[in-house]
């Protein structure tokens, strides 16, 4: 069945890989996923976003992702599956999770006051907790930036390492998602934030390390989240481009800084924009090349066959959790 992140994680952090939270939407996504999963023998998150709830209807997710756990089996390998709410906002959305099958939710109140935070964080984990199959609670301090977001959380704030302690003691929270640089979306950083290369790509500034290093001294071993940990990748972007696309400033993490957030105390790392540029590439490539293709499977399996491949590197030269299964 269906597994929370509380063993995952202890061992991420022992072991200095972090396993991969990949959102899901749709069949093709879970099945790139967790074929990706299978063939590197990495466990898995699989994450839902409100968003998705909305789009593909809380059960229907959840079978999906029960399925998947047998889908992993027949295809000849069972590795630990998480099912992980996404950024909930309340806790009734977090409630309903729970009691609709979901291994692991996250509470996101990183937009309110830290009190309000803690209030709320503390109140999804005594819920979470005392369920017969214990459900782990990810919680949040610090905003991240993002282009797309709304105004009040167009300037990132950095997580405080002076709260994290009396955060975690208070909530109870398995996990913490943190800001460290990171942010949602495929333009992770203005332009002018950046410094440009010979080819005139954006080189993004660098993640703020040394508060990551604070955090965890304040808190050893305690498993740490990133979020907007896509890199957006230059290929994809210039293929859909390429195919009629516009998808202008983009810039992501470099793999080179995830890599060594992931040996840290930072288990698990969140990645869905890639997913989305993979499969967006795959399917423009089709719709240029075979104008008269009308069937989906024409497409959307080709994109899911690139949408594995990019997780399947993402688990072995990335985050390390090939081979953790
Ligand atoms: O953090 C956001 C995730 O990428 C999910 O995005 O809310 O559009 O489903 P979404
Ligand atoms: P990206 O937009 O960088 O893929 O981040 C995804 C994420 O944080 C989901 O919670
Ligand atoms: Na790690
Ligand atoms: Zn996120």
């Amino acid at each position: 069945g269906l597994v929370n992140t509380k063993d995952l994680f202890a061992k991420a952090v022992k072991g200095g890989y972090a396993i991969p939270a990949y959102n899901f939407n749709n069949m093709e996504q879970m099945q790139a996923i967790i074929q990706a999963c299978v063939e590197t023998k990495s466990p898995v998150i699989l994450q839902v976003s409100s968003g998705a709830r909305k789009y593909a209807n809380k059960n229907l997710l959840k079978n999906m992702a029960r399925g998947a756990v047998e889908y992993a089996h027949e295809l000849g390998f069972d590795i630990p599956i998480v099912l992980h709410l996404d950024h909930g906002d309340s806790f009734e959305l977090c409630k309903d999770c729970i009691e609709t099958g979901f291994s692991s939710v996250m509470i996101d109140g990183s937009s309110l006051s830290y009190d309000e935070n803690v209030a709320l964080t503390k109140k999804v984990c005594e819920f979470a907790h005392s369920q017969k199959d214990y459900v782990t609670v990810e919680g949040e301090l610090g905003v991240l930036a993002g282009v797309e977001d709304d105004v009040a959380a167009e300037e990132s704030h950095y997580t405080k390492p002076e709260e994290v302690q009396d955060f975690v003691g208070k909530t109870k929270v398995d996990s913490l998602a943190i800001s460290i640089g990171t942010s949602h979306g495929r333009q992770k950083f203005k332009p002018e934030q950046c410094t440009r290369n010979a080819e005139g790509i954006l080189i993004p500034p660098p993640l703020a390390f040394e508060v990551l290093a604070e955090i965890e001294k304040k808190l050893p071993g305690f498993p740490i989240v990133l979020h907007g940990s896509s890199s957006v990748p230059i290929v994809y972007v210039k293929e859909i481009e390429k195919y009629g696309g516009k998808l202008t400033d983009s810039v992501g993490i470099p793999e080179e800084q995830l890599r060594k957030a992931a040996k840290s105390a930072v288990c698990k790392i969140n990645i869905d924009s890639d997913g989305r540029l993979a499969m967006t590439a795959a399917i423009r490539k089709v719709f240029t090349e075979k104008p008269d293709e009308f069937d989906p499977r024409k497409y959307l399996g080709p994109a899911r066959d690139e949408l594995k491949k990019l997780y399947a590197h993402k688990n072995t030269d990335v985050l390390g959790s090939a081979g953790q299964a």
